[in-house]
């Protein structure tokens, strides 16, 4: 007889990523030898830029192979600094690199953060849509999640009045996203300055994860809360290189956080995984530095996603009232599914037409259907025209 396995209360509560029970099920047919087109997916599609190879090849070549610090790299926190100087713009001072923290991809840096900041008893307002793992991690760190429905009107953003109308006086602090996966839409900089305003008069910590901000339609880049906010003693801010550079495989993540606030992280991070793997440090540390190089390579790529959003958006016009959230940033289109059930419609695209997109449900809107376009354009097109024609059906 086996040994029983129980789930401690720690992870009792974990639930399974419906994106990823998408993908296993998408996996399941194509192995029963359907052609399936994946729509699901949460990463880009494009080869890591070669100068990034180059350098990750050259640091290793020169003994990039023995552990950092745990915060990571001098050099690579300073450029992270410096970026986050050049957007406070002089307010408060520079920001230095004892405020940066380098994670194992930007999803350890909010796990550090949601757990560094918070605990049983708090109250943590998450707007919803949102992404699947903020549920998750609040709970690990025993908090509550209190979800704050986005305002359809704004294409299912929150404003201060919505998260007000949440707050209770339990509440600790706001995750904000933007651009928003899985909506695509991206906060102005008014919006966030009301927002970091409420924040900051409510004593409320704000974590605002930027993954997407340099892939955006528009303007050149999304704002950032650095930008914006009055006051940066209670905000963390969360980047990294996986989605700009399609570096998902390096794992590189990192937060910009009050000192203190840094310390601890640091410290947890200490006793779970150490240092982030040091060649991707440096292989980031060149996306960071070679700038005219990384530029080039993220302009491309959101040239082309560019090119993809409209051929998709200009198939899916031929849904009469389709409800679809402005896709301003980041690579996903968001529309409400017909009869308001996006699991049903995720089920049948997969099923009927071999598309597998991601059901609403899994970000907390089951009436709606995440679509990425981070796939081959003629994917795209073939996947967006299954949508019209079950559309009917
Ligand atoms: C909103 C959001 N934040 C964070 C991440 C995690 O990124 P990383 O690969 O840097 O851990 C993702 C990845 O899908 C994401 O969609």
């Amino acid at each position: 007889m086996s040994h029983p396995y129980v789930p401690s209360p720690n992870v009792a509560s974990i639930k399974e990523s419906a994106t990823i029970a998408v993908s296993q099920r998408a996996k399941a047919l194509r192995a029963a030898g359907r052609s399936i087109i994946d729509l699901g997916a949460g990463e880009p599609d494009f080869d890591t830029p070669a100068f990034i190879l180059e350098a990750t090849k050259a640091a290793l070549d020169a003994g990039a192979t023995r552990y950092t610090a745990v915060e990571g790299i001098l050099p690579l926190r300073e450029a992270v600094a410096a970026d986050a100087t050049r957007r406070r713009a002089g307010r408060e001072g520079a920001v230095t690199a004892g405020e940066v923290v380098v994670s194992n991809g930007s999803k350890q840096s909010l796990h550090n953060a949601t757990f560094a900041l918070f605990g049983p008893g708090d109250d943590v307002l998450l707007p919803v849509p949102s992404w699947v793992s903020y549920f998750e991690m609040v709970g690990l760190a025993r908090a509550n999640a209190v979800e704050v429905p986005g305002d359809p009107a704004r294409g299912l953003k929150v404003t201060p009045a919505l998260l007000e109308a949440h707050a209770t006086p339990r509440t600790r602090g706001v995750m904000l996203n933007s651009p928003v996966n899985p909506t695509g839409a991206v906060y102005s900089a008014e919006e966030l300055r009301a927002i970091t305003d409420l924040a900051a008069a409510r004593g409320w910590w704000v974590i605002s994860d930027e993954i997407y901000g340099r892939i955006t339609y528009g303007v050149p880049e999304a704002p950032s809360v650095l930008d914006v906010a009055a006051r940066r003693d209670n905000l963390v801010v969360v980047n990294g290189v996986a989605k700009a550079y399609a570096m998902t495989g390096f794992r590189i993540g990192w937060s910009v956080a009050p000192r203190a606030v840094s310390q601890a992280m640091t410290a947890l991070q200490s006793h779970t995984t150490s240092n982030a793997a040091t060649e991707s440090q440096y292989a980031a540390l060149a996306a960071l530095t070679r700038t005219a190089e990384a530029d080039d390579a993220v302009q491309a790529m959101v040239r082309e996603f560019a090119a993809r959003r409209e051929a998709a958006r200009a198939i899916l016009s031929a849904v009469p009232g389709l409800e679809l959230v402005e896709p301003d940033g980041a690579f996903y289109l968001f529309f409400k599914a017909p009869r308001g059930d996006g699991t049903a419609f995720a089920t049948r695209l997969l099923e009927d037409a071999g598309v597998a997109v991601v059901p609403g449900a899994a970000f907390g809107t089951p009436a709606w259907v995440r679509a990425s376009y981070a796939a081959a354009r003629a994917d795209v097109e073939a996947g967006m025209r299954a949508i019209v024609r079950l559309w009917q059906v």
